[in-house]
């Protein structure tokens, strides 16, 4: 057998080569198809390969492949941050572009550093916002993802968060209490008001296992930021473009954030990324302090206006709600006749079911996917919890064989 030439790094969940992609179906090399509920890590919302995002980027990819910002502007970079600032909550009104949810975190910081002068930032327990070294070392979700990488970036401080195992046998409110002063305490003791240029927060904790935030919690969260004239910044890379059943998870919550992060779902498997603040804020970044080569290019923007074309469509975000209400019924009635199950949460077609052994999570994965060919994937600090993550066009009859796929695995492992 000849060596392969690609690195290892990649931690695979299955061992499948694919050859293609179609809604929500993948083919394999030797024709076999696959029903992928992972879209891509919850990516290809609109589905593999969906017509009008395809047919968007081929028109693109013959007009222009690259327009660097930096040279000059293309004609699709106002168009989608002029809809972007249409959709986004409150007075964001201005993006910068970048090509993945890391980069576009790392350009928060940099423009909430900028414009405060600050130096530090606050994250919370089991939040995960990305691989390089800064947004490393603001992920406490897994240890995989920092060990071995030290000396981590410094000025990152981590606040409480009010998860399960955090709640077990206490009244939510008083956890959400003890987490809100928890940040209270982070802000009084280790870094000050004055020095803190940034709060920054998933809407759902997405690789920390697929845990909305209570909602007493992230208006809790945004209230102590304002009240102390600190950014809160909200990263929706893996909660935005529709995931939770709103366009953008903070809608839940009635909060404005000062800076929104997108990625993922925003390209439907184009890589582009995004950061959107008030005009105010983007003003005070100063000119040529942040940057990229690729970031805005227009194959991106082209796939991004598309997926947005998708997205808007009337009803669109009512049948996600409704899907996702749909499966965590059916999801939560598998529970009540599982003790293996300690919990299934989620809005909108984000939904976590959580196992108390992680070994049983991975058996019902391992079984969905070699018995029924459905693909799904965990998450969680031990990879307790099997996320549901389907493209948001799914069919009702996906994920009725799934979720029969599910419940068989369920029987079958027991
Ligand atoms: C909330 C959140 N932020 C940031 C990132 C990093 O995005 P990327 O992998 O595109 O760099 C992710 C990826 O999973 C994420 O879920």
């Amino acid at each position: 057998m000849t060596e392969s030439n690609l690195a290892d790094i990649w931690h695979r969940i299955t061992d499948l080569d694919v050859v293609s992609g179609a809604g929500s179906w993948v083919t394999a090399a030797d024709g076999t198809e696959y029903l992928d509920f992972t879209a891509g890590i919850a990516v290809t919302s609109t589905g593999h390969c969906h017509p009008h995002v395809v047919r968007a980027v081929q028109d693109q990819a013959a007009r222009f492949l690259h327009a660097q910002p930096n040279v000059y502007r293309h004609d699709l970079l106002e168009p989608l941050a002029g809809r972007l600032a249409d959709l986004v909550p409150g007075a964001i009104d201005t993006f910068f572009f970048a090509n993945s949810g890391a980069e576009a975190v790392e350009a928060a910081i940099k423009l909430a550093k900028q414009t405060t002068g600050r130096p530090n930032v606050i994250v919370f327990e089991g939040s995960f916002h990305g691989r390089t070294h800064l947004a490393m070392a603001m992920t406490t979700s897994k240890i995989l993802y920092r060990a071995g990488y030290a000396p981590l970036p410094s000025g990152v401080f981590v606040a409480p968060f009010p998860d399960r195992r955090r709640g077990l046998g206490r009244e939510p409110d008083a956890v959400v209490d003890d987490c809100l002063d928890g940040l209270k305490s982070v802000l009084q003791t280790q870094t000050a008001p004055k020095e803190t240029a940034a709060v920054v927060l998933e809407p759902v904790l997405g690789e920390g296992g697929y845990i909305p935030c209570p909602k007493r919690f992230l208006r809790g969260v945004a209230e102590i930021c304002r009240e102390r004239g600190v950014p809160f910044v909200a990263d929706e890379v893996q909660t935005g473009f529709g995931r939770t059943g709103a366009m953008f998870a903070v809608e839940h919550f009635d909060i404005e954030p000062d800076i929104i992060v997108l990625g993922k779902g925003m390209g439907s498997g184009f890589p582009i990324s995004a950061i959107g603040a008030p005009r105010s804020r983007m003003q005070q970044w100063p000119v040529g302090s942040h940057g990229g080569t690729y970031g805005g290019n227009p194959m991106g923007c082209a796939a991004a206006l598309a997926t947005l074309d998708i997205l808007t469509q009337p009803g669109f975000l009512e049948r996600v709600r409704q899907l996702g209400s749909r499966l965590t019924r059916s999801l939560s009635a598998m529970q009540h006749g599982d003790p293996r199950i300690v919990d299934v949460r989620g809005p909108g077609l984000m939904i976590g079911v959580e196992f108390a052994d992680p070994a049983d999570a991975q058996q019902v994965q391992a079984h969905c996917l070699d018995h029924d060919r459905l693909i799904l994937m965990t998450a969680g600090p031990t990879n307790s919890v099997i996320r549901w993550m389907p493209p948001l066009v799914v069919s009702e009859a996906d994920i009725e064989l799934a979720t029969q796929a599910f419940g068989c695995a369920l029987t079958e492992t027991r």
